[in-house]
């Protein structure tokens, strides 16, 4: 099984969202994590999860929330509410945020770190926009520590993406040629 965190921060203070609402529209970059997750297994926080727009239905969902009557919108959609079982599982997954989950998996120290993460940055102003910032400081700070970019850096609408390999890890060239091809739209 592979890890791989995909995400999109601000560049400088490492916001991802406000409130329920990602403050920057760059419809590139969201085709390019369409591309990335497209097949595969997602884990999301259960208020992303209801962000997500309906054309991700279709992909195999793992929602986490400690509610256990918590009802998905698919039947391909299951509720998680132990991260630790996710130790087990033999597929790939993707972790798609929020902020509480990119903090959990790649702040956790532990076997559920990401073999890979996606850094994409966006440079650009952001929306002023209500609600709480949901910020990952605290995983971009592991991320430079114990992981190492490889490649090249690629810019698209005032987004650059990187990716980063978790130093001491062997990763799956399917699965890195598969994000590349994805990031570089092949
Ligand atoms: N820019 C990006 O790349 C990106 C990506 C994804 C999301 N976002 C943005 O991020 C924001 C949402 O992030 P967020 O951090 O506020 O929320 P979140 O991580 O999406 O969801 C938080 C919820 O996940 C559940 N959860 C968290 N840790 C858990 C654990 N250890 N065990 C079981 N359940 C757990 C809880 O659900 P319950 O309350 O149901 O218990 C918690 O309230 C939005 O603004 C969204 O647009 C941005």
């Amino acid at each position: 099984m592979t890890k791989v965190a995909v995400w999109c921060r601000h560049f400088g203070d490492n916001i991802i969202g406000i409130g329920d609402s990602i403050p920057w529209r760059v419809p590139s970059d969201l085709k390019k994590f369409g591309r990335i997750v497209a097949g595969q297994n997602m884990v999301v926080g259960r208020k992303t999860y209801e962000t997500l727009p309906p054309k991700f239905d279709k992909e195999k969902i793992f929602v986490l929330s400690n509610q256990t009557e918590y009802e998905t919108r698919h039947p391909q959609h299951q509720v998680v509410t132990n991260p630790k079982l996710f130790k087990d599982v033999t597929e790939d997954l993707y972790i798609c945020g929020g902020a509480g989950i990119y903090n959990l998996f790649v702040g956790s120290g532990n076997k559920l770190m990401p073999d890979i993460i996606v850094d994409c940055v966006y440079q650009g102003d952001m929306q002023e926009l209500d609600g709480q910032p949901a910020d990952i400081s605290e995983a971009v700070a592991v991320m430079q520590k114990q992981y190492r970019q490889i490649g090249t850096i690629y810019e698209e609408d005032n987004v650059t993406t990187a990716i980063y390999i978790k130093q001491g890890n062997f990763v799956e060239q399917q699965v890195l040629k598969h994000i590349i091809n994805a990031i570089a739209n092949i």
